[in-house]
């Protein structure tokens, strides 16, 4: 089963990039799982924007911390099983950290947890994720791929080998910045520390240069603003064996949106 993962959208020029690209290539894949977390003007998601990323062919979309961002998709996130948002934040808050889509009649778990190094203070995403994978063994999903939403490459590589064999695939997101070093461990666990981003590659991450620059530079706090040339798609394709939900291939895609 092809699989297309596409790193964080940021904000409209990230979507236009993106629609430019599933216009000529969706045919190529099965399910596609998008990162939400910065597609409204950088900072979290709107219910129509994720009404929009399903209108162009993404099944699902993971998010991160930026989730939070926008409180109009609080009660949007209990009602759409489509867009998940980190597993391992306290207990009760909206939302759900993982869902299991029924689709060409197999089972795909899609779960997105978060890092804890140089990030928010929450629950550990190594304990969250065994109750999550030990509460759906009777659901028994044939493929399980793991969005960890992380800054660090120590742990997220801590998290590869702690998932090792019990998931299809490991991705990396939330760096914005996409890595060379993708592997498939001996189990058949795919990994990837980062996918990074979609959008404007003449800012910092996504977001217009000068006002972060100034921000480095004084510390004092500015307005980000996204920026809107240069614009790519970053992300990987993943081959996996929907009978032993081993991965098989990953490659990685950083396209200009004139190269699509
Ligand atoms: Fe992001
Ligand atoms: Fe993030």
């Amino acid at each position: 089963m092809n699989f297309l993962i596409v790193g964080d959208i940021i904000g409209s020029p990230g979507r236009t990039v993106l629609k430019e690209y599933l216009e000529k290539n969706k045919s190529k894949y099965d399910f596609i799982i998008v990162n939400g977390e910065n597609s409204a003007g950088g900072f979290g998601i709107t219910s129509k924007i994720a009404e929009t990323l399903y209108g162009l062919g993404v099944n699902v979309i993971t998010t991160g911390n930026h989730i939070w961002d926008k409180r109009e998709i609080y009660p949007y996130l209990d009602s759409e099983s489509r867009l998940i948002r980190p597993l391992n934040y306290p207990k009760g808050v909206p939302g759900m950290g993982y869902g299991i889509y029924e689709h060409k009649n197999i089972k795909i778990c899609v779960i997105n947890i978060q890092g804890r190094v140089f990030m928010p203070e929450i629950d550990s995403p190594f304990e969250r994720i065994d109750e999550a994978l030990e509460n759906m063994k009777e659901e028994n999903p044939s493929i399980i791929i793991v969005d960890f939403h992380a800054e660090a490459t120590s742990e997220k590589i801590a998290m590869m080998w702690y998932l090792d064999e019990r998931v299809s695939l490991l991705y990396g997101t939330h760096t914005h910045v996409l890595t060379a070093d993708e592997r498939i461990l001996q189990s058949g666990t795919g990994y990837i520390t980062d996918i990074g981003m979609t959008g404007s590659f003449d800012g910092i991450i996504g977001t217009e240069k000068d006002r972060v620059l100034e921000k480095f530079l004084t510390s004092l706090p500015q307005r980000f603003e996204v920026c809107e040339t240069n614009l790519r798609i970053n992300g990987i394709e993943a081959n996996i064996d929907e009978k032993t939900g081993k991965c098989i291939s990953i490659n990685r895609i950083n396209l200009s949106i004139d190269e699509i």
